[in-house]
């Protein structure tokens, strides 16, 4: 026994003594801009040059984006999310939860958005501020929140996620929650411009988050950028970075929609433990860029209840084999690129879009059988495709009903302001531009379905 002891005691001293004199010490941070980044991954996947992307802002040139559906569909046949990889076909729901669905999560991960690494570190939540308050005029307790990511394994990159939280005052219990993937616009960040069309003024009314605190439920918002950079010369900082060690990214890492997603799910982390909040019905929304974050989220993280995806196009709900709005090509650019994985743009170089061998549906599909809302506006917000995007959810219907679930019910593209909202997946199309503000009354009678 004393032997023991004392073997143990030398190995934790000489394991200390080793610690201190073996100090990690890092490869130097790379610090690319995010052409230079963009650079080195084409000269990783040995891409000499992309296909341009579509020009969303001038109708005359020559690569001016399509907005003619007899020309937007030059590859009709989608990869069938009901027909396993070696041909067989998908008949109960074991085996599609089983075999098929892990079949299309590893082609999202390692082609399209990235692995997520298996060993993320820790987040540490700590409440920094606690107000009662009102909004509208619903009293409320707002929470401030920064989740602290350990950062043990590259002390050289800090990342403090932000996040708020906001239930009613006169809650008798846990609450569900709706949140949102704050919009933060990058710095020089410019949308296109829709050729010769202005969006209508949007009507004042309540705020998402009084719609949402009116119905009982509580509301949160979360910073995605604090997790990680909306951009490429980000890639070696924020999650992404910390778990390379500062290094640029391989092609099959994560890109910085699935880094978001990781953040989204440790904000809901934080909810379980919280009890104001109902964890259980906890659901997403997002617009544009985080509007794929949130569709990317709600079908990696089944925790999730329901999510609004608003204005997603491509790369979110949008089907990648369509040629209208934005392409392939404008997502594998030097100024999107980084929501994805490095390995998506060989589909805009050597590859088209019929090379991959998954598109949104099939993304969608891995959300069943919980409810989606998919939304998208008219004038002004044809980039975003919302017929592309309606074709995606009429063609994931399949998996819900697999599931026991309702599809959206119709196959025929509705009017504008007509919502479809029956079934577990819905769409709707409002009448304005390039905004989730419309839909939020017809995405909370949806979920007023499922959150009692
Ligand atoms: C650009 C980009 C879209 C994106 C949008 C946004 O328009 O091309 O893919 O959704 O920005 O996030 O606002």
């Amino acid at each position: 026994m004393k032997n023991l002891i004392s073997f143990f005691l030398i190995v934790f001293s000489f394991t200390n003594v080793f610690g201190q004199n073996n100090t990690p010490t890092y490869a130097p941070p790379v610090n690319f801009t995010a052409e230079q980044d963009h650079q080195n991954m084409m000269d990783q996947l040995h891409i000499k040059s992309l296909r341009p992307g579509a020009d969303g802002n001038n109708p005359t040139a020559p690569n001016a984006a399509n907005y003619d559906e007899a020309k937007a569909n030059p590859y009709p046949n989608l990869p069938n999310p009901l027909v396993m990889n070696n041909g067989k076909p998908v008949n109960t729901a074991k085996q599609w939860w089983n075999k098929r669905r892990p079949e299309i999560v590893e082609d999202f991960d390692r082609e399209i958005y990235g692995r997520m690494p298996a060993n993320t570190p820790k987040v540490n939540w700590e409440v920094i501020s606690i107000t009662h308050e009102k909004i509208g005029d619903i009293p409320v307790i707002t929470k401030k929140l920064v989740g602290h990511v350990d950062n043990s394994s590259y002390p050289l990159d800090t990342i403090n996620i932000q996040l708020t939280l906001s239930t009613p005052t006169n809650a008798t219990g846990p609450v569900p929650v709706i949140m949102q993937f704050g919009f933060v616009f990058p710095p020089g960040f410019h949308f296109p411009k829709q050729p010769n069309v202005k969006a209508p003024a949007m009507p004042a009314g309540p705020s998402w988050q009084q719609q949402v605190l009116a119905k009982g439920w509580g509301c949160a918002i979360i910073y995605p950028t604090s997790v990680q950079a909306d951009n490429g010369a980000g890639l070696t900082k924020g999650i992404i970075g910390l778990m390379n060690k500062g290094q640029p990214r391989k092609p099959d890492d994560w890109g910085a929609l699935r880094a978001w997603a990781w953040g989204a799910s440790r904000a809901l982390d934080y909810f379980e433990s919280d009890k104001a909040v109902n964890a259980k019905e906890v659901g997403l929304e997002g617009h544009s860029r985080f509007g794929k974050a949130t569709l990317v989220t709600m079908a990696y993280d089944q925790r999730f209840a329901i999510a609004y995806v608003s204005s997603s196009g491509e790369g979110g709900a949008k089907l990648s084999r369509r040629n209208a709005g934005e392409l392939v090509e404008n997502v594998a650019g030097a100024g999107e690129y980084h929501w994805m994985a490095g390995n998506f743009l060989k589909y805009a170089g050597p590859l088209h879009w019929n090379d991959m061998p998954v598109d949104a549906h099939e993304l969608i599909a891995l959300c069943a059988p919980r409810p989606v809302f998919i939304s998208g506006g008219q004038k002004g917000d044809g980039w975003v495709d919302a017929r592309g995007m309606f074709m995606a959810a009429v063609a994931a219907g399949p998996v819900y009903k697999l599931l026991g679930k309702k599809d959206l019910g119709t196959t025929d593209f509705p009017p504008v302001e007509t919502s479809l909202t029956n079934g577990d997946l819905a769409f709707r199309q409002h009448s304005s531009g390039h905004t989730d503000v419309p839909n939020w009354p017809f995405f909370i009678d949806f979920a007023s379905r499922y959150f009692k």
